[in-house]
């Protein structure tokens, strides 16, 4: 209940070491959550504790800590599941990221679904991972990319979306909040449309996982694809989810150990979902250290929290709006707390030194996301990407250093 769940931002804060010390002599202040966000002692346990007491691979040991590392990667599997209301298990894909599992459902599903002629949209906003898959597939299919523009002030141009959408269109593509812009889009509208000319979807949730709830079932999207690292987990693990149906329909992405039912030299037969998609052995301890972020997150109010980070995005607004020669890049309302500016007169580079110097973590350059960048006319942004663990104190210390760094540099 919700009650009984933690939103003591500095009770929060004691939970991640390593926002806990000094960086060039100042107490750091970590903007940078877009990029990647810490992580709470509980999943740096639960990595240090499978390694020392449980390592074993899964799935094939006849012996007893093979059993139990199995039994634990398999619970963290359902523990995603829950998480992200899907209806089975057997629809969570462990994949190395959101880049691996965008990949996996364009040379699967896609490749074998579209022809030449066929159209595939995305969005004018999409961070690399989620244009250059579709267009390699377009090169091997001779179908076609369309892109959804996007207006002045970073939101989506639905109507022009709407216009897209035709019998030709296979599939749609599109980032549910833009790790540039921070701008949040409508998918649930996005996909309802979609799927009324009969296309399929793939939701880029990357930069959307850390700030909300997903339930894919209420969202009735076909894919969904983001990175454990920037859900307070480990690196190199991340989750497709899938329908069911269609991942049955699915040729496997890569061959190998794990995927397979039987193998001769005359015929190899596959394996039942998920292991179907995951060739190889798996990154068994970063789904176990994902299931302990899931249980921490679960811990927490994450409405109560959602609300402190819109308080953070809209403090720094104030101060901006109080700061001479700042220019914000994503100014729809319907945003994430994700707080992209410029400084007139100033390259994001040398802002985002000058800002680390100060102890103050952002991102700075095009944060993936050239073609944005290149409609701004702006060579990057400088981005500070906030999440509930970060303090009105800290927004405001932002603020303190900008007005040093404006000195330095103006
Ligand atoms: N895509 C990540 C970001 O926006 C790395 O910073």
């Amino acid at each position: 209940m919700s009650d009984s769940k933690k939103m003591d931002i500095e009770q929060i804060r004691a939970d991640f070491p390593v926002l806990h010390q000094e960086v060039n002599g100042k107490p750091l202040v970590y903007l940078d959550n877009g990029a990647t966000t810490q992580k709470p002692q509980v999943v740096i346990d639960a990595i240090a504790n499978y390694y020392r007491t449980t390592n074993s691979n899964v799935h094939r040991g006849a012996h007893t800590l093979s059993d139990q590392a199995t039994q634990m990667f398999e619970d963290a599997r359902t523990t995603m599941q829950k998480f992200l209301n899907a209806a089975k298990s057997e629809e969570i894909i462990w994949t190395r990221g959101t880049t691996e599992s965008i990949n996996l459902v364009a040379q699967t599903w896609v490749r074998s679904n579209v022809k030449a002629g066929d159209e595939i949209i995305i969005s004018g906003m999409e961070h690399h991972s989620n244009i250059v898959p579709w267009q390699m597939v377009c090169e091997q299919t001779g179908a076609l990319l369309k892109v959804i523009p996007v207006l002045d002030d970073g939101s989506l141009d639905y109507d022009a979306y709407l216009k897209l959408l035709s019998d030709k269109t296979k599939f749609v593509a599109v980032v549910h909040v833009s790790n540039a812009l921070g701008t949040l889009n409508p998918v649930e509208d996005i996909i309802r449309e979609a799927h009324k000319v009969g296309a399929k979807t793939l939701i880029d949730g990357a930069q959307a996982v850390a700030h909300w709830d997903i339930d894919v079932q209420a969202l009735d999207c076909d894919f969904y694809a983001f990175s454990g690292h920037k859900l307070f987990g480990p690196t190199g693990l991340g989750v497709l989810y899938g329908k069911e149906e269609l991942l049955n329909a699915m040729p496997p992405y890569q061959g190998g150990g794990e995927m397979i039912l039987h193998v001769s030299f005359e015929k190899t037969t596959y394996n039942v979902l998920p292991y179907k998609f995951e060739a190889g052995t798996p990154n068994i301890a970063g789904a176990i250290a994902m299931a302990a972020a899931i249980d921490y997150l679960n811990s927490l109010d994450r409405v109560a929290l959602a609300k402190h980070e819109d308080a953070l995005l809209a403090r720094a607004n104030e101060l901006a709006a109080q700061t001479d020669g700042i220019r914000l890049i994503g100014t729809s309302k319907n945003k994430a707390s994700v707080f992209s500016f410029l400084i007139e007169g100033t390259h994001p580079h040398d802002v985002g030194t000058l800002l680390d110097q100060q102890g103050i973590a952002v991102r700075t350059g095009h944060h993936c996301a050239m073609p944005v960048m290149d409609q701004f006319e702006i060579p990057g942004t400088i981005r500070a990407s906030f999440t509930f663990y970060n303090t009105l104190d800290e927004v405001d210390a932002l603020f303190k250093a900008i007005e040093k760094v404006k000195m330095f540099l103006l």
